[in-house]
């Protein structure tokens, strides 16, 4: 089964192939971040008139690294699936439509995915043993999640962000500290210069919750920049290596405590924060220590992309979870939460 996928939930245009779920014949990334990166996040005007003009191209090339043309598209692909929420509106809206207008020119079922199951389900795409139950952390610029995974369709959520997500913190931090958008990786980049333990930032762990809270971590880094020089690089290196600690102690201890509480001996990752260094060796050491396995995607697959819209799409077409465009009409949701199908 083959899979055409389109993924334009925020900044990122992507589009996908995948055969039955796990093999990835092409995912194409478009990234914006050069025309976002001077307002020092992203501006959904400029998002959704980037994904307009890239969306074509980039399902071109996707279909063409899988070696498809649009002469035998109808032969080749039996599927085709994009994100409808959650997101930012006009973004979605561009990925919506040309999945609407393929699926009604080619007669192909339409597969609706919700973004956030992409990302908790994009170490799977690599790692077939990872199979559920399992817990899925997913920590990106717009989410920071715990779920029970029971099965694809089947989840418990566990908590959430009360206020920043955890790539939004990161983000913000280096807007503080004067360094660039995307924060995440400049921040692990800065870090391996610097010493964890210059600063003490407060972990935030909402004992009695599995919520998370990040903007008090933020506002301690607003505070302490105010009181030092934050033109020496040493100094900026100290705080982006204590903020990551801080941040990375509170996601890890989090989950292996909630992995333990609910008897589940796997962990996934997911979303753009997944890249981080300190976070994924610190999660591959408390892991071992307490005999849980934990599966990190590759880096192409914890930022936004096609290939986890179409592995969770494979999942959902075997369960015969799929709309006809002329039969029923796929609309986006911008405020989607997590839904069990
Ligand atoms: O999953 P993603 O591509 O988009 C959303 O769905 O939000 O995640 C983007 C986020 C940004 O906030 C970015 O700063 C963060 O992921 N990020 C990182 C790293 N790489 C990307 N955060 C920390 N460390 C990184 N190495
Ligand atoms: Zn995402």
């Amino acid at each position: 089964m083959r899979i055409l996928a389109i993924e334009t939930s925020c900044d990122d245009t992507s589009s996908s192939v995948v055969e039955n779920g796990n093999k990835v014949l092409s995912n194409i990334i478009s990234s914006q971040i050069s025309v976002h990166a001077k307002y020092n996040g992203v501006v959904p005007e400029l998002a959704s008139r980037e994904h307009i003009k890239n969306v074509n191209i980039v399902v071109e090339q996707a279909l063409k690294q899988a070696n498809i043309s649009f002469e035998n598209f109808d032969k080749e692909i039996d599927y085709i699936t994009c994100t409808y929420g959650p997101g930012l509106a006009g973004s979605l809206l561009v990925g919506v439509m040309t999945a609407k207008t393929l699926s009604c020119i080619y007669k192909k079922p339409l597969i609706p995915i919700n973004h956030i199951e992409g990302h908790i389900f994009s170490a799977a795409i690599e790692n077939k043993e990872l199979k559920p139950p399992f817990l899925a952390v997913v920590i990106s610029g717009g989410h920071t999640e715990l779920v029970i995974i029971k099965d694809y369709g089947k989840y418990k959520f566990l908590g959430g962000t009360r206020d920043d997500a955890c790539g939004e913190a990161f983000d913000k931090a280096a807007k503080i500290l004067g360094l660039p958008y995307p924060g995440g990786p400049i921040i692990d980049k800065l870090a391996e210069q610097g010493n964890n333990d210059a600063v003490h930032f407060t972990r935030p762990m909402m004992k009695g919750t599995w919520d998370f809270s990040f903007s008090g971590i933020k506002t301690a880094v607003l505070n302490y920049s105010k009181k030092v020089d934050i033109k020496k690089q040493n100094v900026i290196n100290d705080i982006c290596a204590s903020f990551r600690q801080a941040v990375a102690e509170t996601v890890v201890t989090k989950s292996v405590e909630a992995a333990k509480k609910y008897g589940l001996k796997s962990i996934a990752l997911g979303g753009g924060v997944s890249c981080n260094s300190l976070i994924r060796n610190m999660f591959k050491k408390e892991c071992k220590k307490n005999k849980i396995n934990i599966f990190l995607p590759s880096p192409v697959f914890c930022t936004d992309n096609a290939a986890m819209i179409a592995h969770v799409a494979y999942h959902k077409a075997l369960k015969k979870k799929y709309v006809y465009p002329n039969k029923q009409v796929v609309s986006i949701k911008p405020s989607l939460e997590l839904e069990n199908w």
